[in-house]
């Protein structure tokens, strides 16, 4: 009779444990689930704003090389006043975007000379100049006489660059 309450007691005891260990069992597997969830969101969150960041920041400035950042600033200083910097809309000037192109039909150096100074070129009967003087006139374009030839190349891989990522 004594042994049998032992037992009976033991196994109510036992029965509380198994209940105890096995609350202690769920709580500990929410907090995991809950610790789990957090670091997930954090580690998201981190990883998202950057690459939200990185994506901005491509869209509004495109990865210019080298050449074309030393031109970019050689532009900002000489030539952003009347050409926009977007290289497809007229502003005092007209987009420089394929530029180069217009001008394939003619010797490099008539461009460069154009760019140093255009007033003479169109004095001195080019065609190009001289077309594109019957439709900007009487605007001068600001000659730029000390721009060497790396200078106004760099500019002109600017243009591209620039005009290639709009
Ligand atoms: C004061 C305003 C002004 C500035 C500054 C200026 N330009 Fe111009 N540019 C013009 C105008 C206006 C024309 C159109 C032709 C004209 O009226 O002489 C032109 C035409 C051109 C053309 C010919 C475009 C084509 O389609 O053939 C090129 C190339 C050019 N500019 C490059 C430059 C560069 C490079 C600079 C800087 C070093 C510069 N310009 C600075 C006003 C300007």
């Amino acid at each position: 009779m004594k042994k049998h309450i032992e037992e009976e007691s033991q196994e109510r005891l036992n029965t509380e444990m198994l209940a105890a260990i096995s609350k202690l069992t769920r709580a500990g597997f929410l907090l995991l689930v809950v610790l789990i969830l957090l670091f997930w969101q954090n580690y998201s969150w981190l990883m998202g704003s950057k690459g939200d960041q990185a994506q901005v920041v491509q869209a509004q400035l495109p990865i210019l090389s080298p050449t074309a950042q030393k031109g970019k600033d050689l532009f900002k200083n000489n030539c952003a006043a009347c050409h926009n910097r977007d290289m497809q809309s007229n502003l005092t000037g007209p987009a420089l975007g394929g530029v180069q192109e217009r001008w394939a039909a003619y010797p490099r150096s008539d461009l460069y000379q154009w760019i140093r100074n255009s007033q003479a070129l169109i004095e001195a009967g080019h065609p190009r100049a001289q077309e594109l003087w019957k439709k900007w006139k009487p605007v001068i374009m600001t000659p730029s006489s000390s721009l060497k030839d790396a200078d106004i190349d760099a500019i002109l891989t600017y243009v591209e660059e620039q005009y290639a990522a709009r």
